[in-house]
Parts: structure tokens; sequence; C-alpha cells
């Protein structure tokens, strides 16, 4: 759907996108990850026709997106990171003219602006002016906006930006739901948003791309696999020497002790799940055990470990 090929952009000197290369296919959710000035927002106006590339090449369904501006755009839904609208207008006026102007008529061109609405969960405002909405409201208009003409591929540039919790919830849930029909390529900073949603994520730094594999690769990537708490009644230098005498064990760290529980963290060598071998332990020494849990790595420690360096 997406094939981006050697693709590089210069502003004034400053190389915002540095020979870049990537695929999308057909029904995939990526998302399109990086620290603030990485070159995401360029590489999506590139591939939306606003922006012409320095070098290389970028095509939409197998279309050029420099020579075939017209046949992109077509199969395109854009949200912009800056969405904008005519706040003078309302809500189910202005997704009737959008649909107008991409192209669409007469009743065909109402029944989208309606199915948007239903979508976007618009209906209880659809005779606002768009100008006295809340921010939630706005960034749902601007989604409404991409996918009035039903298009097969949605870039969102952070969609969520600005928005509170609840708010977060329910756009990651609409996007979701659009994941079933349409080919999303998302920016966002939210990165638990991206766990749950995304089938596959690139990450973006400086203008080169550092990773593109699924989140749950990427996790399993990290040099560490996360920290395992145990609360154990013992003596904590007993209990770390004991530790440290397994297999596969990077460190052990007392936290603390209080009424003679000491809390201590456990790190493992990768992918290395060590709670089986804790538990015997502390069977063997008849220490009392009372809590025992890992902390998974989530995909924004991927992404620190990613972009650190
Ligand atoms: N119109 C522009 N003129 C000059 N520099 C720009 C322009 N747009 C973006 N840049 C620079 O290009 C780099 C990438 O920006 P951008 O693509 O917006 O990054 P991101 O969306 O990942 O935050 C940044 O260093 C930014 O300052
Ligand atoms: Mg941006």
């Amino acid at each position: 759907m997406i094939s981006v090929r050697n693709l590089t952009k210069r502003y004034a000197g400053h190389t915002a996108v540095d020979d870049i290369s990537f695929e999308v296919d057909r029904g995939e959710i990526v998302g399109f990850l990086g620290p603030n000035g990485a070159g995401k927002s360029t590489t999506m106006r590139i591939l939306t026709c606003y922006l012409s590339a320095t070098q290389g090449a970028a095509s939409v369904g197998g279309f050029d997106t420099f020579k075939d501006s017209i046949e992109v755009r077509k199969r395109i839904g854009y949200m912009p990171e800056n969405v904008p609208l005519y706040d003078d207008m309302r809500v189910k006026e202005y997704l009737h003219f959008r649909a107008q102007l991409k192209g669409l008529r007469g009743r065909s061109a109402r029944r989208a602006a309606g199915e948007a609405m239903d979508t976007c969960s618009l209906q209880d405002v659809r005779r606002k002016m768009i100008g006295t909405l809340s921010k939630g409201y706005r960034q749902r208009v601007g989604l409404a906006d991409a996918l009035v003409n039903k298009p097969e591929l949605l870039i969102l540039d952070e969609p969520t930006n600005g928005l509170d919790p609840n708010q977060i919830r329910q756009v990651r849930e609409l996007i979701k739901h659009l994941g079933e029909r349409h080919t999303i390529l998302i920016s966002t900073h939210i990165l638990s948003e991206v766990e749950m949603t995304a089938t596959r994520v690139i990450i973006i730094d400086k203008g080169r791309i550092k990773a593109s594999d699924t989140p749950q690769n990427l996790i399993r990537r990290l040099h560490s696999s996360g920290t395992v708490h145990m609360e154990v009644k013992a003596k904590p230098k007993q209990v770390i020497e004991k530790i440290e005498t397994l297999s596969d064990i990077k460190n052990a760290i007392h936290i603390g002790t209080s009424q003679g529980w000491s809390t201590i963290d456990v790190h493992a060598f990768s992918n290395v799940d060590i709670r089986e071998q804790l538990s015997s332990l502390a069977q063997e020494q008849n220490w009392p055990l009372r809590e025992l849990y890992r902390d998974t790595a989530s995909l924004e420690d991927a992404f620190v470990d990613i972009t650190r360096s």
C-alpha cells in the first residue's frame, strides 16, 4: 500500500528525512514513532503530496506521490498535526462540504457525512459550530474528515495530541475499529496506545529509521527482561547471597525491610523468567514468601532503548 524508497528531505541545509525506506502492506496498522523533530510529519506530508521530496520516491497503491498525486490523494485520508477546520461551519455542513470536495455528489455526499459522524460519535454535535467544540470533538471532526470518502489508507499525525485520558481511550477504540477496514499509518507519543493497536512499529530518529518490527519483538529485543519484585521474611544479606548463586541472574538489590519482610528486586539476563527459580529457592530455604511478581518491559522501554544512543 505504501512504498518509500531512499527518501530524503532537506530544508535549507537541514536534513529532516535522511534516506529512509519502508513498506506498509494493505491491512496493517503501523505506529510511526520517534522523538520530536525526528521527521515523522515531514514523511507524512510527502506521502500525502503536500511536500515534495529532495531525493528518492514514495508511492501509495502503486501511484507515485509526485507524478500521480491525484490518484494518491483519492486513496488517502489524512489528518494533519494541526487540523485545519472552519470554525464558522456546522459539523454536519462541514463534513458534507468535505465529502463533496473529495468527489462525492448529492445523496452519496450526505450519506458519507452521516456515516463519518456515526463512526466518530459526532451525531450529538452535528448542528454545533466547529469553533465552539472542545478539543476532543475537534479531533474527531478531523478524523471524520479524513475518513469521509472511505479511503483505503489513513495517515494520522498525532491524532490524540492534546486529549485527556478519557478522550485518548475513545480515539484509541475508534482507531482499532477503523483498522478493521483501513490500512493505517499513525504517529503518536502515547506508546501504550500503539502497543495495543499497532501490528507493526517503525521507529524514526534524526531522519533515519532505527527499527521496524512488531511491538512484541521490539520488547523482546531489549537487553533486560524487566524486574522481579520479591518479598520474603528473611535477612536480606543472606537472601541476596543465595539468589546470586542461581544461574541467569544479573543482580539482586535490597530495596528495604519492614517488620522482618525484605523487599528484593531481582534482574535476570534477557528473556529469562526467573520467578519459578525464586519461588523454589524460597521454599528450600524456608523463607516465608508474600510477593513475587514481574514488571514486564513495555514498548516505552524499547523506544527509550532504541532512541537514546
Ligand atoms: N518547513 C520547514 N522548514 C525548515 N525546517 C523544518 C520544516 N518543517 C520541519 N522542519 C525541521 O525538520 C525536522 C523534522 O521535523 P518534523 O518532520 O516535523 O518532525 P516530527 O514530526 O517527527 O516531530 C525538524 O528538525 C524540524 O525542525
Ligand atoms: Mg510532527
